[in-house]
């Protein structure tokens, strides 16, 4: 045995070990693993876009006309027409003067934070921050400050004891692992008072939320004439419910061109496929229209929380997509998952380091291409299995 062996099998003594399944057909709530037919609650695609017709005719469109790579870095040669065509339909469907794209929502965060605070400079993180968001502020070499799940009298409290001299509260908007909405007006008022920079990460509520899908911030109606605050810095992502793949940082004029300038991720990594871009344009556009899907997934986020009452686990108090389920023990919660597969469900267990220890829970996400009938079907075997 050596040290690698030791170590995996250390994980498997805790139920950490990950394992991959190979689905062999398009994302969707019905899928293919091994020729074997699930129901997924499982993908963040929460409009139903990943295999929308149109999408991929546009992608074919787009490969069609740009190729598949885009050969370089954006700031060499990679930059191409639907990537600056995406920017500014991102910007103004957001309402900032301008954004940036990157080929990731981790890249994002890991090139945007580092740019905005560094040495010398305060970090001010919720506890319950998406990963991307944790390793972008150890990166930045700044202090980091991780204040208790959206409280917001600890952050102010922080904020005013902090003597650095340049202050980024980060935060998501919807909470990855538990679906549960950021305090956002109360956030940005803190970054006002104490001359702070607010970025919010997006990713669960860019299409969902808001007028049009615009978002978060427009949930809150802080970006409804311009934003609210020069201070305020939003990140959304392009995998999840718009469909594709990607991320942007949106902000004020010389904030993105600084970012643009001193993200790491942005200079040294090779653009996005210009098709994925040009595939994207489509995506915003079926987005903005996109309310009869919001208006469908509403509705299966109320029919789950109305007809699923558990006993012993604990459905945690969501609105969004995003519906977990805590059991608590990784082992137990991997059983649950792995009974609820073999009746043809697939509902991702999810363990720490991606929750505290405890806490493990099924990370139940719902989509607007869910049916009554697939919900019910859930529900049925959630009862079953609870006993
Ligand atoms: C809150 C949050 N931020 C960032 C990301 C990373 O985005 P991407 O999957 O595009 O890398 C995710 C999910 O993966 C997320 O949940």
């Amino acid at each position: 045995m050596n040290d690698f062996s030791d170590r995996l099998a250390a994980l498997d003594a805790q139920a950490l070990r990950r394992r991959r399944r190979v689905v062999d057909s398009p994302c969707a709530p019905q899928v293919s693993v091994d020729g074997r037919p699930l129901l997924a609650f499982a993908s963040n695609d929460y409009l139903g876009l990943a295999n929308d017709p149109a999408l991929i005719a546009a992608a074919q469109e787009g490969a069609r006309r740009y190729g598949l790579g885009a050969g370089a870095s954006p700031i060499v040669s990679g930059h191409q027409a639907p990537h600056a065509a995406l920017e500014q339909r991102l910007a103004a469907f957001t309402g900032f003067a301008r954004a940036l794209l990157f080929s990731t929502g981790y890249l994002a965060n890991l090139g945007a934070v580092p740019a905005l605070a560094g040495r010398g400079d305060a970090i001010f993180s919720d506890q319950l921050n998406h990963a991307s968001l944790i390793d972008a502020a150890r990166l930045s070499r700044a202090e980091l400050a991780v204040y208790p799940h959206r409280d917001i009298a600890a952050l102010d409290a922080a904020l005013a004891a902090s003597r650095a001299r340049r202050k980024l509260i980060v935060t998501d908007a919807v909470f990855s692992m538990d679906g549960d909405i950021a305090p956002l007006p109360e956030l940005l008022a803190l970054a006002e008072r104490h001359a702070a920079w607010l970025l919010v990460d997006d990713a669960h509520g860019f299409g969902l939320l808001g007028p049009q899908g615009r978002g978060a911030l427009a949930h809150f109606g802080l970006t409804s004439c311009g934003p609210a605050s020069p201070r305020l810095i939003m990140m959304g992502t392009l995998g999840k419910a718009a469909g594709g793949a990607g991320a942007f940082v949106a902000g004020a004029e010389e904030v993105i061109e600084w970012i643009l300038q001193k993200a790491r991720t942005y200079t040294f990594s090779t653009a996005e496929p210009a098709l994925i871009a040009h595939a994207l344009l489509t995506a915003v556009d079926l987005i903005e229209q996109g309310d009869a899907r919001r208006a469908s997934l509403a509705a299966r986020i109320a029919q789950l929380r109305a007809s699923f009452r558990p006993r012993r686990w604990t459905l945690l108090p969501s609105q969004t997509a995003i519906q977990p389920l805590v059991i608590g023990g990784n082992a137990e919660t991997m059983a649950v998952a792995a009974s609820l597969y073999e009746r043809g469900l697939w509902t991702p267990g999810i363990r720490p380091p991606a929750v505290p220890p405890g806490s493990a829970r099924l990370r139940i996400t719902l989509s607007a291409a869910h049916t009554e009938a697939q919900v019910a079907r859930l529900v049925e075997a959630l009862e079953e299995l609870e006993g």
